[in-house]
């Protein structure tokens, strides 16, 4: 079966945080336990508008022990295809909805001596469960938040009352900037490294440890791209025996998927690997917006990843 198995929840609970974010927790429908997870998990969100169904990763953010409900953050995305608007505006308390089970792709890596998370908005999410897993391990951890001002920090007073000496809060508006250089020259030998956040924040932390003489193995990341919209194209599915449209709006992955085709995923975010699809015949060129396939694979022709990659000219044909 494609992607992790699936919970139906009910929304218990709904609460806007500021002007762009929404906590929402989840309980089983049939009222028992939901599984146990390690901190840095998501769960993929189904969300059916009309005919359409969105499926977005979203870090869960709870207790990783706490198997009575689960937590999760949505940023408002004005400009996005209508996911994280459709949990903003169509979601109620009571509602049923189906989640998958917990997937990690950002956990710990418990034997660091220390863990010094780097947040940027909504990427302080996974941060959260995983300052809860390290609670119960008694773990070092220093966290450095960044956001673009007071009033978007989501969690910022929960995390300095709890964790004052563990918590550096930066706004972007009163020009307050995390000096990396310096943050990561004075870590203890054995600290891990990890960042969640905007792409550019990403690519500069991981930069940086990497110019700092940071080990590759102790520099995490995560990032899952939303798919972008573009113009509409055929494939042909050489497996299924099937020929489909992608429309304007919607991802090759959910194109499959509207068709009766079982395709494999974890994130829907091109970061996992594994939608990665072999290309049979083409005629135009690909759009790659994934990070997993290397360049040489982009250049190739010879894969996709239909998450959150396109195509644009007359043929496309896919083994799948
Ligand atoms: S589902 Fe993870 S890369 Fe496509």
């Amino acid at each position: 079966m494609s992607g992790a198995a699936k919970i139906p929840v009910i929304v218990t609970d709904i609460v806007p945080l500021n002007g762009l974010v929404t906590r929402f927790a989840f309980k089983r429908a049939d009222g028992g336990l939901l599984p146990t997870f390690s901190g840095g998990a998501h769960t993929v969100v189904e969300m059916r508008d009309g005919d359409i169904t969105r499926m977005n990763p979203y870090s869960l953010m709870s207790d990783p022990m706490d198997q009575t409900a689960y937590t999760i953050s949505v940023r408002r995305d004005d400009q996005g295809r209508g996911g994280s608007l459709f949990m903003h505006q169509k979601v109620k308390v009571g509602d049923a909805m189906t989640i998958s089970y917990p997937v990690n792709l950002f956990s710990l890596d418990l034997r660091a001596k220390k863990h010094l998370f780097l947040a940027g908005g909504i990427g302080i999410t996974p941060f959260l469960a995983q300052i809860k897993q390290l609670e119960r391990l008694n773990g070092r951890w220093e966290l450095h938040y960044a956001s673009r001002n007071k009033s978007l920090g989501s969690y910022v007073d929960m995390l300095t009352d709890r964790h004052p000496n563990e918590t550096h809060i930066y706004y972007d508006d009163e020009g307050q900037a995390i000096d990396l250089k310096h943050l990561l020259d004075g870590q203890p030998l054995g600290t891990h490294v990890y960042v969640c956040g905007p792409k550019g924040m990403i690519d500069w932390v991981r930069k940086t440890a990497q110019d700092e003489g940071w080990p590759r193995e102790a520099i995490h990341y995560e990032e899952f791209l939303a798919p972008k919209p573009g113009k509409p194209f055929e494939v042909k599915l050489a497996v299924s025996n099937k020929i489909i449209q992608v429309g304007e709006q919607e991802s090759l992955l959910e194109a499959m998927e509207r068709s009766g085709v079982d395709a494999p995923y974890l994130c829907r975010g091109g970061a996992c690997g594994q939608c990665e699809t072999d290309v049979i015949d083409y005629t135009g060129n690909f759009i790659h917006r994934d990070h997993w396939l290397e360049q040489a694979d982009h250049a190739s022709g010879r894969k996709i990843m239909p998450c959150v990659s396109r195509f644009e000219g007359k043929t496309l044909v896919l083994d799948r």
